[in-house]
This record gives structure tokens, sequence and C-alpha cells, in this order.
């Protein structure tokens, strides 16, 4: 391992938000004046370990050259090679830098979707992964006692929650190994980074994420969003 690796944030936004349901594309909607696409390309681009963001987009996108990204450093970059897949999207925008990147660089995996990132959440897998041949991803321990349903909405079990995590972004990996990991996998099937690792026999850490991270989904989500934007104060 170098220490030298450099840090990309690589940012799926080639989604059309079917859970969300609006008309416009999840990734453009409105939060608190701005595009969520945006937030998240700014929490990224502030943060002083982030060296490049990489944007990938649907190839028929109409929207991304309308952000002002005026006021945000001048590292961010569009790819139009969206999958039909989250997978599909991470892993065009993977093979798009080749040869511009050593195996050994960090892929940050980012959520269009996960406009309150936290610094701290940045500055924890960084630090936390430095020398790991691997990687890892943000996640949070389970609180809630999980119950698994019948068809009929009934009990028909409770699951232990002891040793559960649930996976937030980033997921931070070296490039050749998510790479390889993503090139091995069934698209159809991965929902994260880590599971394409976990399948070619790697262990990601587990590093602990922030609830403030939150995924908007459902059109429910934007309000607290907007709450929790508000109290990170802005960042540019
Ligand atoms: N994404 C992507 N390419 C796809 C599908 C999703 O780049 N073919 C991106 C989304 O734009 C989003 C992130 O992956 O930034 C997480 O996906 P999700 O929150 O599920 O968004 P959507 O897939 O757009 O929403 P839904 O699953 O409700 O359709
Ligand atoms: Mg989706």
């Amino acid at each position: 391992m170098t220490a030298v690796a450099r840090h990309i944030a690589l940012v799926p936004a080639a989604g059309s938000g079917s859970r969300f349901g609006a008309a416009l594309p999840k990734q453009y909607t409105d939060l608190a004046g701005q595009p969520l696409l945006r937030h998240a390309i700014a929490r990224l681009a502030s943060h002083p370990s982030i060296d490049r963001v990489v944007v990938v987009l649907s190839p028929d996108d109409t929207r991304f050259d309308a952000l002002d990204l005026a006021g945000l450093r001048p590292i961010i970059e569009a790819r139009r090679c969206g999958g039909d897949t989250r997978a599909a999207s991470v892993l065009a925008g993977l093979r798009s830098l080749a040869g511009q990147v050593t195996p050994d660089d960090w892929i940050l995996v980012h959520d269009a979707a996960r406009p309150c990132l936290p610094d701290s959440v940045i500055d924890r897998l960084v630090a936390t992964l430095a020398d790991d041949a691997v990687g890892g991803i943000a996640a949070l321990p389970v609180a809630d006692t999980l119950k698994r349903a019948d068809a009929d909405a009934r009990i028909e079990t409770t699951v232990a929650r002891s040793g559960l995590w649930a996976a937030q972004t980033p997921q931070m990996f070296r490039y050749g190994v998510l790479l390889d990991a993503l090139e091995h996998a069934d698209l159809d099937q991965v929902t994260d980074e880590a599971g394409a690792v976990e399948a070619r026999g790697l262990s990601p850490r587990l590093v602990e994420g922030d609830p403030a991270n939150l995924k908007v989904t459902y059109p429910r989500d934007l309000q607290l969003a907007a709450q929790l934007l508000a109290a990170m104060g802005d960042v540019s």
C-alpha cells in the first residue's frame, strides 16, 4: 500500500427515484433551495481529504449542466455512463477512471440521495482505513428490535439485533479491489459495494456512520433532511 493513495469520491446519480415517485428524478429534488445531488457533491468537495468528485449520470441526463457548482472546489467532473442498476452505474464510473488512478487509490462511493454527510464520517473512514488492504463502509449498529413479517404483516419472528449494522455510504474501497469485485458481481443482485467485495471472500470494515447521514428515499424524508442540513450549517 502506498502512503500517497488519493481519495476519489464516486457519486452514482443515474437513478430514477421510483420510490420517491416525483416527475423529476429524485437526485434533482429541491432541498432547502438546492437539488439533492448538489448537496451531496458539496459535502464531498468541501472535505479536504477528497481529491476528486466523479458524478455518474444517466446518458440522457438533462439537468446536471444547469447545477451551479461555482462556489465549490473545481474537482468535480461528470460522466454520462450510468447503467440500469446502481451497481452498473458504479462499475461504469470505475471503468471510466481506468488509466487515471492506481489500484491502491481509494474510491468513496456515496449516494446522491444522502445530502447531509457529516465531515466526521469522512474523517473516520479515511483515518480508520488508511492502512487497510480492502476498505470498509460507514454503518450504524441497529438500535431497534427487528421483526420479520409474514405476508399478512404479522410477526413471524424476532431477529436478534446483536451484531447487526445498517449500511450507509460512503463505502470506501481500494480501486483495484472494488473494480475486481464489481466485474465479478451479478449487478442485478448487488445492493451495495460491500456486498460485491464480500462475495470475493474479503471482509470490509464497519466504520461508525452518523444518523444525520440519512438517505432520501420517500418524500417524507425531506423534512428531516432539511432540519439536519440547517443544523449542520452551509458548506458553500
Ligand atoms: N443510482 C444510479 N443508477 C441506477 C440506480 C440508482 O446511479 N441505475 C443511484 C441513485 O441516483 C442514488 C443512489 O444510486 O444516488 C442510491 O439509489 P436509490 O436511493 O435507490 O435511488 P433510486 O434508485 O433513484 O431510487 P429508487 O430505488 O426508489 O428507484
Ligand atoms: Mg434504487
